[in-house]
């Protein structure tokens, strides 16, 4: 496996300075991380600028970049699409089996130490199967690592494969007939990519499909798109949990559907602040989604990109928005409610959880 790279803390002085007034180091030290389920990351968004070179090495594939702080230079982002370009653009080194592997392998490492204890992963195929690389090189060689995460790294997983909006429906219905035959190795589909201007209702008898073949459903919708699409996520395509959905503050109405169904939200702050959802980590809706009663959780998005793992985000949130324990507590729960997990292990994480010492 390659070098893991520099940690998280030094990745984010590396690339991009201090986050925030009070930066990235969690106000927590000689206490282990709050135990967590992740719930939305993309394994592509794992892929650190060091191992996306070596790679490209390995493949014999150019990247218009001298080096690992070269590749960080160019993680300035002005918005989600300004984003996607870039991350299209360097997963094209993802190429055989064992890239995907050590890609699973180094996230895993990472979540680790971030005190993760189960994750749902996406991962995009259509991006893959574009460049010609099909959906069992890319599941074959994640589940050779993912397989076994609880005996190797003490963290069960699980695949959520997204369909890119952008795209549409029709290649979407594609990709989930074409994943039929892995259906044991993925619990769910999720809906991701360009979000303004691909409103989810046109994906309903995709999702309908899905629900019918087993899978759960979820959806990436209001970190750019506007609260229609939220709803729109909730009435047509029946998802039992919301992707970012920070835009959701914008709708009194909609906050109180969220809050009376208790719909998960996926919430990833540093993802908001470099994508420019939000302007800076202090204005974060996060506070205010507590407040009302949302069954808010807390996450990585893509973490290579943005600057910090899950346990950077929790850690922030506590420096800059001076989020108490207790409240930590309850985001790192609504993680393990949340998850497609059975009850006895939910019961087992909540357990750890209820043992995190306080500081
Ligand atoms: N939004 C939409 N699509 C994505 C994201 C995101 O934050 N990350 C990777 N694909
Ligand atoms: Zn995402």
């Amino acid at each position: 496996m390659a070098d893991p790279g520099p940690s998280p803390t030094a990745r984010a002085e590396i690339s991009h300075g201090s986050v925030g007034a009070a930066g990235a180091d969690p106000p927590r030290a000689g206490r282990p991380p709050i135990p967590k389920a992740e719930l939305h990351v993309h394994i592509e968004g794992t892929l650190e600028a060091e191992l996306a070179l070596l790679l490209a090495g390995r493949n014999g594939i150019s990247l218009p970049y001298q080096d690992a702080k070269d590749l960080r230079r160019a993680y300035e982002f002005s918005s989600l699409q300004s984003f996607l370009d870039l991350y299209y653009a360097t997963m094209a080194v993802l190429c055989t089996e064992q890239d995907f592997a050590d890609l699973a392998s180094e996230y895993l490492e990472r979540a680790s130490a971030q005190g993760v204890r189960h994750a749902e992963i996406f991962f995009d195929p259509q991006a893959h199967a574009e460049r010609g690389i099909g959906l069992a090189r890319v599941i074959d060689g994640l589940w050779s690592v993912l397989g076994s995460s609880e005996q190797t790294h003490g963290i069960s997983t699980a695949l959520i494969m997204c369909f890119l909006r952008e795209r549409g429906p029709a290649a979407a219905m594609a990709s989930l007939e074409a994943a039929l035959p892995f259906r044991d190795r993925i619990i769910a589909v999720g809906l991701d990519g360009a979000e303004v201007g691909h409103p989810p209702a046109a994906f309903s008898d995709v999702f309908d499909r899905a629900r019918a073949e087993g899978f759960r459903c979820v959806a990436h919708a209001g970190e750019e798109g506007p609260p229609s699409y939220i709803w729109d996520s909730l009435d047509r395509l029946r998802v039992s949990r919301i992707d970012h959905g920070v835009r959701c503050v914008e709708d009194a109405a909609l906050v109180a559907r969220l809050r009376d169904e208790q719909t998960p939200l996926t919430v990833c702050p540093l993802s908001n602040l470099r994508l420019g959802v939000v302007t800076e980590l202090a204005r974060h809706p996060l506070p205010r989604m507590i407040e009302a009663g949302l069954a808010v959780t807390v996450n990585s998005d893509d973490p290579a990109y943005f600057g910090g793992y899950i346990d950077d985000n929790y850690g922030l949130l506590q420096a800059v928005l001076g989020m108490t324990d207790p409240q930590l507590r309850t985001m790192a729960e609504a993680s393990f409610r949340a998850a497609f997990l059975a009850d006895e292990a939910r019961a087992r994480h909540l357990d750890a959880l209820a043992g995190w010492p306080d500081g």
